[in-house]
């Protein structure tokens, strides 16, 4: 992991900034790049065992909306219809995989605006 976290910082891969830093305009309000002595200091934390800080300095952890219910119930109320794609199963070991499951939206039949969709995810058949 270290060195992945080296490799790209170092080379300027990561974070993400694509300025060409020999030309042109260099600085940024929004600049999210990384000084050398930010590169110089993780490469150090890095080189030196990557010790942990201390744990009272952790953020607290972060908590996940429930996956029961709507997110979106709150704006605008609940569903006025819910779409169940067929279940598919996630390899526990695979390359990437893109499902396009096509389910009717029934009861609707001819074209109508949405006001609002909402995705959920769920680990078993038939859940609600
Ligand atoms: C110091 C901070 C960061 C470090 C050390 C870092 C490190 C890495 C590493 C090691 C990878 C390769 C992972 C792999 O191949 O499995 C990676 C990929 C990636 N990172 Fe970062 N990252 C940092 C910040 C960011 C930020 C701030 C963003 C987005 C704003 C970002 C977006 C991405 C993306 C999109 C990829 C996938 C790139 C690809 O597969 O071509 N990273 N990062």
């Amino acid at each position: 992991m270290g060195g992945q976290i080296k490799d790209r910082v170092v080379s300027r891969n990561m974070p993400p900034w694509h300025l060409d830093r020999t030309v042109g305009i260099q600085r940024f309000k929004n600049d999210t790049s990384l000084t050398d002595e930010q590169i110089a200091t993780i490469v150090r934390w890095i080189d030196s065992g990557m010790a942990p800080g201390n744990p009272k300095d952790m953020p607290p952890a972060k908590m996940w909306p429930s996956d029961e219910g709507w997110q979106l119930a709150e704006q605008f109320g609940q569903p006025d219809i819910i779409v169940q794609s067929t279940p598919y199963t996630v390899p526990a070991v695979a390359q990437d995989a893109w499902w396009k499951p096509l389910t009717d939206v029934l009861p609707v039949t001819e074209p109508r605006w949405v006001r609002a969709v909402e995705m959920r995810p769920g680990s078993s058949a038939g859940a609600v």
